[in-house]
């Protein structure tokens, strides 16, 4: 009887058990976010601003409203668009500039430069405008789509923490005109957030804002008259903030939960190859931001995978220089997201994250070498924890 009771006491606490477990993984699955939701831990209103910012985001701009006279395309949207907005795209733009070595880069601004939008609204159109010719001496670079899920955390983190990790992965930051660091664009240009959106209005879709009041000049020419019936500023300040809100306000990616006990020693595996080979030296797993007045921004650990800084990525990758960068310069790719990426590198260049890897050279040679020597099995170790980013 004794020993009867004490089964049934043993098969209640297993029971137990496994239903515990069993509303732990649920529940880990249910505070899981989604690509595209908001960071957590915002306020009322500032969930507010995401939403109202993520209609300014999508929103369809035509000649009327401000779209042109040249732009890439008609929304943020259009571009940042997979799976949700704020993600990757299939569009590809044209950048060009003109270097002359060891550090001289003209961005050709006189020409229209960096940028040389691809398109052009139906009335430059009829004046015999269909595009932005690029210059015959220039160097020329594709620009895939990036997605830019979490930036608004890569925004706050304190340029000192950035500059620290120079030491460690050998890069360098790229240090703007007025001293601060960039860290935005494939070439880290652009030191703030609000920068960076403020400029996409203008060089993506022709929007005139606060910040950028001025429309841009098909190859530095004058535009002919009428071809811009919107008034200027054409985005007002409040919507500019918006559409800020909305970037940086989206949560990072999530990870992929492991399916099987296997995939999460696998992933576990591959994440210590990842350190072992030197991908982790430019790829910083995690950085922490410095204190902000939003809660939600203030001091978060950010697992971006990046040491946003530029690095010497060999002849092959080379293109444009822009700024302080230098043509072989590129930011360190963040990895954070990898697994919904289709294209990967500057210019989408590779369809695989093997492909990518493949085409490390310069600084990152020694790590490529590395994982070229490694076995087979460990090699799909790796790949299987890139896949679970
Ligand atoms: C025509 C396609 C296109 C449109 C439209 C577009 N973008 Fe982008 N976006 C890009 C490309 C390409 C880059 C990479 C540019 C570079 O590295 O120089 C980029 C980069 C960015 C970045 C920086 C990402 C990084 O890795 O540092 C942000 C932020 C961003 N875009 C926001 C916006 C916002 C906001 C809008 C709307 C105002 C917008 N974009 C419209 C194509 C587009
Ligand atoms: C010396 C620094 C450095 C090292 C070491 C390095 N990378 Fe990179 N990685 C970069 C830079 C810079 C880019 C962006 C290059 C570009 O855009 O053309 C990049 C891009 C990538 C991309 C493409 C991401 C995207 O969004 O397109 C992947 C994947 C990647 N690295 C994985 C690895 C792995 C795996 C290793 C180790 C074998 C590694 N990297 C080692 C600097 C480095």
């Amino acid at each position: 009887m004794r020993d009867k009771m004490r089964w049934v006491w043993i098969a209640g606490v297993l029971l137990a058990g496994v239903l515990a477990l069993g509303r732990l993984t649920a529940m880990q699955r249910l505070s899981q976010s989604e690509l595209g939701d908001p960071l957590p831990g915002l306020t009322d209103e500032q969930l507010q601003r995401f939403m109202a910012g993520k209609q300014v985001f999508e929103r369809v701009f035509t000649p009327e409203t401000g779209l042109g006279p040249l732009f890439n395309s008609s929304s943020c949207a259009e571009c940042h668009e997979n799976p949700v907005s704020g993600g990757t795209g299939d569009e590809s733009e044209t950048h060009a500039t003109h270097f002359t070595p060891p550090a001289t880069c003209d961005l050709l601004e006189a020409q229209g430069g960096p940028v040389f939008q691809q398109h052009a609204t139906p009335s430059l159109e009829a004046a015999g405008i269909f595009k932005e010719q690029v210059p015959p001496h220039a160097q020329v670079g594709g620009r895939s789509t990036p997605p830019i899920f979490g930036f608004g955390l890569l925004d706050t983190i304190p340029d000192e923490t950035i500059l620290e990790h120079q030491h460690r992965s050998g890069g360098r930051a790229h240090r703007l005109e007025d001293g601060r660091v960039g860290r935005f664009g494939r070439k880290a240009r652009v030191a703030s957030l609000l920068e960076f959106n403020a400029g996409a209005f203008l060089q993506e879709q022709g929007v005139t804002n606060a910040l950028n009041p001025n429309e841009l000049l098909p190859n530095g020419h004058p535009l002919p008259a009428g071809t811009d019936p919107a008034a200027d500023p054409e985005l007002s300040l409040e919507d500019l903030l918006l559409a800020n809100d909305f970037v940086r306000f989206l949560a990072p990616p999530p990870r992929k939960p492991p399916e099987t006990r296997h995939e999460a020693r696998t992933i576990l595996r591959g994440q210590g190859i990842f350190f072992r080979i030197g991908c982790a030296t430019c790829h910083t797993p995690a950085m922490r931001t410095g204190p902000n007045p939003i809660a939600a921004l203030d001091r978060q650990v950010i697992h971006l995978y990046s040491d946003l800084l530029l690095h010497d990525m060999g002849p092959d990758l080379a293109d444009i220089c822009l700024g302080d960068a230098r043509p072989d310069e590129f930011r360190t790719a963040p990895l954070m997201g990898l697994r919904f990426l289709t294209q990967f590198l500057h210019d989408g260049r590779a369809t695989t994250v093997l492909g990518a890897i493949q085409l490390h050279g310069g600084q990152a040679a020694a790590a490529r070498a590395a994982f070229e020597k490694l076995r087979r099995n460990d090699q799909e170790a790796l790949l299987t924890f890139l896949g679970s980013l």
